[in-house]
């Protein structure tokens, strides 16, 4: 099913067609007519002609017909367009009788990996693994809902050298002992001990040197006890995974060891493409525009002067993987911004071998930090690393006091606490540009008004409590919606602007742009709510249209968080 935005280019394309082939109308919603189409002016630019006399053309040229009530040339050459109350009714009925709502599908299904959360093992998740999960999500969810194939990668760090120095660790624990600590997810704990006594300790050192090369040679026993702390620390990533409601599972860590049996190859293939250099025993790549801060070239390095191989061949490896057997024709990665250069290096240098074909799009999807109320980085009081299962369970406390009082049984004041502290963390982070740094603040993220998870998860509650009191679950949709008040209008021009938010959001991976429409839907409701009285409609037709116009806004509220990752209670 076309937008509307769709159908309106349809019209306004000719028209531009007629004055230079290709034109661009350059189409926005607009707050002070339905639309503004921007793109008068430069075309008048280019075709050297008073922009004035050019919009005149283009507003002579539109097939006005059904769609379109009005259109205004605004300033030096902007138009207004205002759309017939019939096209928003046409497109208001055809969205109710849709699933997802009028999001067309995307035109060319494909194949998109998200590579995201990618925790490390023996070492607890931070916030920016948070910040990785929650974007990811509800860029998978998105994806699939305009129909495409979404394959998810956990690339969890599960390799290298450190791992000398931890198998070491849980040997002179005891693995028993070792493994009751994991299993409660103690990993900071381990990993510390462990790094305390490399420190002070060089027979430890010693042994754990000897024993990474013992794990690199594939020693069946070194293998099984490294596989102990791959399974337990898998074990609490899921667990954080399902507390915070996310996709993720086990099947999805394709870890970096995955990778080890393709690093040879890699290594192997950009020699003979002619594009290694050795570098002091360093087997390196220089990808042409990078340099250090002395203007030097900056290198890939493929594999190391030790021989053993790093992040970047194993990421070399991964996208080869992701393009040549899983079929990718994207490839998201959602990681914090500081890993921008590398990103850069290992596309640009995939490029140069031909592992990433012309049209295979390849996208570093950066974020910014997670600070404290200091504006530093959030940390522990102690300085160390949160404990996310902590953290997500304070939330969940705070969530449950901020409910209090609002008349739920235990059991159900239990579930909602959970779904509002998760939409209240998960909003809080999706709601702000992604490549922002933001503060985490309980009182802000809680809070039942402002932009917050929660607010939007009261607006739709508060719909719903409309239908219990009138004792239905759902109206049906009868056409007979009606648009009669501006407030109405205002709601349903709004309404079917959802593709628009979620196209916007896609151009930039940026959810923020749906978080932004789903505030405006909430206020535009809360501005019908107060001028249009529902249940006392003047007449039962009003009443009618009126409560298909709540019904859409709860369905859209309610599909629009699931692309968040956030869910909507029915009573809050
Ligand atoms: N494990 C890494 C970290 O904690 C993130 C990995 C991101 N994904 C990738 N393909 N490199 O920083």
């Amino acid at each position: 099913m076309p937008t509307l935005t769709q159908r309106l280019l349809e019209r306004l394309t000719p028209a531009f067609d007629a004055l230079e082939p290709g034109a661009d109308p350059v189409l926005r919603g607009s707050d002070r007519a339905d639309y503004q189409v921007n793109g008068v002016m430069p075309l008048a630019k280019r075709l050297g002609r008073n922009p004035r006399e050019v919009a005149e053309d283009i507003v002579a040229g539109i097939d006005v017909g059904g769609l379109v009530a009005a259109v205004e040339i605004a300033g030096p050459g902007f138009l207004n367009i205002t759309l017939t109350d019939e096209a928003l009714l046409e497109q208001l009925d055809a969205m109710a009788s849709d699933e997802v709502l009028g999001i067309p599908a995307a035109t060319t299904e494909e194949v998109c990996v998200v590579d995201y959360s990618a925790p490390n093992v023996a070492k607890e998740m931070h916030v920016g693994h948070l910040r990785s999960t929650v974007i990811g999500d509800s860029l998978c969810r998105t994806l699939e809902v305009l129909g495409h194939i979404v394959v998810r990668r956990n690339h969890v760090g599960d390799w290298g050298t450190p791992f000398g120095m931890l198998i070491e660790h849980l040997i002179d624990q005891g693995e028993e002992e070792a493994v009751a600590g994991l299993s409660v997810g103690d990993l900071n704990g381990f990993y510390s001990e462990a790094r305390t006594k490399f420190d002070a300790d060089e027979s430890f050192q010693d042994r754990s040197r000897a024993r990474v090369v013992s794990l690199q040679g594939g020693d069946a026993e070194t293998l099984r006890l490294w596989r102990i702390l791959v399974a337990e620390s898998v074990r609490y990533f899921d667990a954080v995974y399902t507390d915070l409601g996310v996709l993720l599972t086990p099947q999805d860590v394709v870890g970096e060891s995955s990778y080890n049996p393709m690093l040879e190859a890699v290594v192997d293939d950009l020699d003979a493409a002619g594009l290694v250099e050795d570098s002091g025993g360093a087997a390196c790549v220089f990808p042409p525009g990078f340099t250090n801060r002395e203007g030097d070239p900056l290198p890939l390095i493929i594999r190391k002067s030790d021989e053993g191989f790093g992040y970047a061949a194993t990421d070399l490896a991964a996208v080869r993987n992701r393009v040549d057997i899983l079929g990718a024709t994207r490839i998201l990665y959602v990681v914090g911004a500081p890993q921008a250069q590398h990103f850069e290096m290992v596309f640009a240098v995939a490029r140069m071998a031909g592992w990433l074909p012309e049209g295979i799009e390849a996208v570093h999807v950066a974020f910014g930090n997670v600070l404290g109320p200091d504006r530093k980085m959030f940390k522990t009081r102690a300085g160390g690393t949160v404990k996310l299962q902590d953290l997500l369970a304070e939330g969940i406390d705070r969530a449950a006091d901020a409910l209090a009082g609002r008349n739920h049984d235990p059991e159900t004041l239990d579930l909602v606490a959970r779904q509002v502290a998760m939409g209240a963390i998960k909003f809080a982070d999706l709601s702000t540009d992604r490549a922002r740094d933001y503060v985490f603040d309980w009182d802000r993220m809680l809070a039942f008004e402002g932009a917050t998870g929660p607010y939007l998860q009261y607006a739709h509650a508060r719909i719903r409590s409309i239908f219990r009191k009138l004792d239905v679950d759902h109206v049906p949709t009868s056409g007979a919606l009606r648009l009669d008040h501006p407030a109405e209008r205002a709601l349903a021009r709004h309404l079917v602007a959802l593709p628009d938010a979620i196209e916007s959001m896609m151009e930039s991976y940026s959810p923020s742009k749906l978080c932004t429409y789903l505030y405006d839907l909430a206020q535009h409701f809360t501005g019908f709510y107060e001028s249009c009285s529902v249940l006392n409609a003047p007449d039962e037709a009003t009443r009618a249209s009126r409560l298909e116009l709540c019904e859409l806004t709860a369905s859209t509220l309610r599909l629009g968080l699931d692309l968040l990752g956030i869910e909507a209670p029915e009573r809050m």
